[in-house]
């Protein structure tokens, strides 16, 4: 089975049997009764597809496709600080190690991170890692105090006010919507704050046919499938980008030809020790069971 996510290649997103958001993929990784899961995403994304589907061979055809959240979130810094506010309760975004969420309490997405924060208690203290930028928008939405890990979307913090602003002059009839893990000052200028699949299905239901896009550009390809009649502009970046757009280089390290390579080798696999993966499979399985 193909699962990908919406930042790959298009090429990629066209042969895959699933194509979704981190949560659609999580719940597709969970009940795939294939042998071999090849996920064509970013490595925190197969190793929570082995962790939740431990009998499964799972595959990535670049172990080097990593993230830089989660490499913003180093176990042995992040285990300190968790001892630190040990009263805390530990809620870490699905963009993490193995060894993060088995630290954690719950894990969440973007598409459903606010609910899960709303389900705990008021009076109990939270930590939230490790996107600091999802974290102030949940903040924002939910007006729980948070302590908050200092990481970032590296894709999501190239978007530049300026540029967006100077765009929406030249198309003032366009609707922004944006990823909540860009910064606040994108997020203000948003009609629409969601998760990929979220992105998709708001342009899917609005009424207006013109749309800036401040996520990672891969999602194009899928969103203008589904409304071949509306005009979609990616968001600009204060990268010189080939595409004036924020790309992925870890999502963009799986090509076609990766892909087909992985198959035929049915390698490199994702591993996970067992007792990582033990501990790592209750916070993710708390945030399915909200996310029914
Ligand atoms: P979602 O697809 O869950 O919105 O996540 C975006 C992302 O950055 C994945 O790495
Ligand atoms: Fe990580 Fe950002 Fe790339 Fe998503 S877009 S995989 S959060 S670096």
């Amino acid at each position: 089975m193909i699962l990908a996510h919406y930042y790959q290649e298009a090429d990629i997103q066209e042969i895959a049997d699933y194509v979704g958001d981190s949560l659609g993929l999580s719940q597709e990784a969970a009940k795939a009764d294939a042998d071999i899961i090849l996920f064509a995403g970013v490595h925190f994304m197969a190793e929570t597809a082995k962790i939740l589907n431990p009998n499964k061979k799972v595959i990535l055809p670049d172990l080097n496709a990593g993230c830089s959240l989660a490499e913003s979130c180093p176990p042995e810094l992040f285990g300190a600080f968790a001892l630190k506010h040990a009263d805390h309760m530990v809620v870490t975004y699905v963009n993490c190690s193995a060894e993060i969420k088995a630290m954690s309490d719950i894990v969440c997405t973007s598409s459903n991170a606010v609910a899960i924060v709303e389900s705990i208690p008021e009076d109990v203290p939270i930590l939230f890692a490790p996107d600091k930028n999802l974290g102030k928008y949940i903040i924002e939405k939910t007006g729980r105090k948070m302590l908050l890990w200092d990481g970032s979307c590296v894709v999501h913090e190239a978007f530049s006010l300026d540029k967006l602003i100077a765009l929406h002059k030249q198309h003032p009839d366009a609707e922004i919507i944006a990823h909540p893990e860009s910064e606040t000052h994108i997020l203000k200028t948003a009609g629409y704050i969601g998760s990929t699949a979220g992105m998709i299905d708001y342009v899917k239901r609005s009424d207006k046919s013109k749309f800036i896009i401040a996520t990672e550009a891969g999602i194009l390809y899928k969103m203008q499938q589904e409304v071949p009649e509306k005009i979609l502009i990616p968001a600009p970046s204060n990268e010189n980008n080939t595409c004036a757009c924020s790309e992925c280089a870890f999502m963009k390290l799986n090509t076609l030809q990766k892909v087909y390579d992985c198959l035929v080798a049915e390698a490199p696999e994702i591993k996970v020790p067992e007792t990582i993966r033990e501990k790592a499979l209750v916070p993710i399985e708390r945030m399915l069971e909200l996310s029914k």
